[in-house]
């Protein structure tokens, strides 16, 4: 696997291969990566010859109070781990290459709508930093088709509202959620957590699928969703929402709408903040 830092290289990498005919994906990541990553990687790989990921902290997406400084940078871990699951380039700019203005002076993409609500309305700025740099990077590498994992379904809406609306020639593809064994869902950030709060960390998946299961059972939404904010405080969680939503547009359904549903809870356990969510798959 190759390893490139600039444009131009990255560039040239991938006309070598379209040349050859040869259909290209792509995964990008912050890094630090973990099996979460690497099922993304396997599901480009499935669908093109050719796979390239990015690593890149992008410091726009972090709001002034957040991890961006101690976000874990493990670069020769993930170029090890990307070889051994069958990456063929690696991009990994640095932020001049990204924003080659300074990220306070960049050109901003802003999706309207969807990043109002949820992880919008708690991280302002939060989603205007990742189409910016999803924007840039689908640019830069214009794959054929690009994978982001259904974790951050927020973001995963944003990302194919740009496409639609940029009309940018890339198939976005979802990667289903990887959990460890207690349910957890895989994330960068559950390194954070001390042994005591990752004792309690899967009490969102557990709460999400309570969730599901009361709402089948009949309870009005908003009774559940109340009482799942409760269950994780008592859990030790502050939480920030604990919602059902529409999948596509993650707008409040109405009453007795049961199709194509999703609960979402974002909730802090000591300093970490955790995401996680669960399609109702049509309930
Ligand atoms: O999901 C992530 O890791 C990041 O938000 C992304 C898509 C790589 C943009 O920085």
């Amino acid at each position: 696997m190759q390893t490139v830092t600039d444009a131009a290289a990255l560039r040239a990498a991938i006309r070598a291969w379209r040349s050859q005919g040869q259909a290209v994906g792509f995964v990008p990541t912050m890094g630090n990566l973990h099996d979460g990553h690497y099922s993304l990687l396997r599901i480009a790989r499935s669908r093109a010859e050719r796979v390239v990921a990015s690593v890149f902290v992008n410091p726009t997406q972090f709001g002034p109070n957040e991890d961006y400084a101690r976000y874990p940078r493990t670069l020769a871990q993930d170029q090890a781990g990307l070889a051994a699951h069958g990456c063929d380039l690696l991009f990994a700019p640095d932020v001049a290459t990204i924003y080659p203005s300074g990220p306070e002076r960049t050109v901003t993409v802003h999706v309207p709508g969807v990043t109002a609500v949820l992880e919008g309305a708690h991280r302002p700025g939060h989603f205007d930093g990742v189409a910016t740099v999803v924007t840039k990077l689908l640019n830069l590498v214009q794959p054929d088709v690009a994978v982001f994992g259904q974790k951050d379904w927020q973001q995963l809406l944003v990302v194919k509202a740009l496409v639609r609306d940029l009309a940018l020639p890339v198939q976005i593809v979802p990667g289903p959620t990887m959990r460890e064994p207690d349910g957890l869902a895989m994330s960068s950030r559950n390194q954070y957590l001390g042994a005591e709060e990752r004792a309690r960390a899967p009490a969102i998946h557990a709460t999400l699928a309570w969730m599901r299961a009361a709402l089948r059972a009949g309870h009005p939404r908003e009774v559940v969703e109340a009482a799942a904010l409760k269950r994780l405080e008592h859990a030790g969680f502050t939480p920030d929402y604990a919602v059902i939503r529409r999948a596509e547009d993650l707008a409040e359904p109405a009453a007795g709408e049961s199709a194509g549903l999703i609960a979402l809870i974002a909730a802090r356990l000591g300093a970490t903040r955790l995401i996680d969510n669960l399609p109702f798959d049509g309930l």
